[in-house]
């Protein structure tokens, strides 16, 4: 896989590929035996993933921030599957305090837990700290979706164990996972304000849940856990969370109206109608994916049968990849895990729910 097949939308070797859909990827999967975690699932990729496993059958609970979108959200499914389970819970990523009041709530509910798919993201945002005073990519991207993942792991290793099914945990990260600070994290100043830059910022934190799905993968295979643990790349698609992009993308706009318009200087002076329409595509529709095929890849990962036992692996177009030397790095993904526990319980100056310091 790579950019000719994002660009020709051929299939990999799992027999899908950039073009294909949620639905498309699951079809014929019954998931009526299994609950799934979403983590903004109100809009954009998360919410067509929640959508596409309510319509398998999964029992779909969404942690939401913003309790009025997931009451849309929740309609939306309905409207379209009168029959699909959906939980709506509150959920902060940014907050240690809403994460532990999600698990308690989520916890009162008595129900299993097959799947946890941390997909909720920010990007590219001005420098901000969260509550607890972290800076806000990396806390809601990686620190917020570190500690839920935590302190929902018994639960889905009871699952697992009682039920006999493999439990799957997905974290959405990026192709920008790349694009980060020389050293990967900048474990001595992840709060400095003068190095601060959001685009390396966001890369910092995708990197992050690389490093993350696959130091856990390798925990629960040392512990002989039925869980597997990978990470996603869903594709370029426009969504809210561009939000902060204006500049960006209107550079990159009119890039893309410049190109156009020196092929069609081309275009006329060849009469070469091909090479224009093939640029055309190259642009408007093969870098960019629609909603349904930006889910593609989350939900073939978490429901596709043909993934069973493949753990600690990066997903892009359906189909596995290989990620950046840094995201393979399992010293780096060691001293993250180590760090990342050191900073929730520092600033939480307690341990949540038992979660305990291992460093
Ligand atoms: N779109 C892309 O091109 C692309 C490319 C690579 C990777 N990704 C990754 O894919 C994931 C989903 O992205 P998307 O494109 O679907 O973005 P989106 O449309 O902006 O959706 C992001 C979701 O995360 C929620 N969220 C943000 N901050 C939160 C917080 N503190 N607590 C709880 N929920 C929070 C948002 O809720 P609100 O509605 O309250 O803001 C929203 O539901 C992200 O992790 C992103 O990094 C996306």
């Amino acid at each position: 896989m790579g950019i000719y097949s994002l660009i020709t939308g051929r299939r990999g070797p799992s027999g899908f590929g950039s073009a294909s859909t949620a639905e498309e990827v699951t079809q014929g999967i019954d998931a009526t035996h299994l609950t799934a975690i979403i983590t903004g699932g109100t809009g954009g990729i998360g919410m067509e993933t929640a959508r596409v496993m309510a319509k398998r059958g999964a029992h779909v609970v969404i942690g939401a921030r913003n309790m009025g979108a997931a009451e849309n959200a929740k309609t939306e499914i309905l409207r379209q599957n009168a029959n699909a389970r959906v939980t709506l819970i509150h959920l902060d990523l940014s907050s240690f305090k809403s994460i532990k009041a999600f698990v308690r709530d989520f916890h009162a509910l008595h129900l299993p837990l097959n799947i946890l798919i941390n997909n909720a993201g920010v990007m590219f945002c001005p420098y901000q700290l969260s509550e607890d005073g972290i800076e806000l990519q990396f806390a809601t991207n990686h620190i917020g979706h570190f500690l839920l993942t935590n302190l929902l792991l018994d639960t889905m290793k009871n699952t697992a164990k009682t039920s006999g099914v493999e439990g799957r945990i997905l974290n959405l990260s990026s192709i920008a996972h790349i694009y980060t600070y020389q050293e990967g994290i900048q474990f001595d100043s992840i709060n400095d304000i003068c190095s601060y830059s959001d685009k390396r910022a966001y890369g910092q934190s995708k990197l992050a849940n690389i490093l993350h799905a696959n130091k856990l993968s390798r925990q629960l295979q040392e512990e002989g856990v039925n869980i597997t643990v990978n990470s996603v790349h869903p594709g370029l698609i426009l969504t809210n969370l561009f939000q902060h992009t204006a500049l960006l993308m209107s550079k990159f706009f009119f890039l893309c109206f410049c190109s156009v318009y020196i092929l069609f200087i081309f275009t006329m002076i060849y009469s070469n109608v091909h090479v224009f329409t093939g640029f055309l595509k190259f642009f408007s529709f093969y870098l960019w994916k629609n909603i349904p095929q930006g889910a593609a890849t989350t939900c073939y990962v978490a429901l596709h049968p043909s993934l069973k036992e493949v753990t600690g692996k990066y997903f892009a177009d359906c189909n596995e990849v290989t990620p950046s030397k840094l995201a393979r790095d399992e010293t780096l993904a060691q001293k993250l895990w180590d760090f990342s526990v050191k900073l929730i319980n520092s600033v939480s100056k307690k341990n949540y729910l038992g979660f305990e310091d291992t460093s």
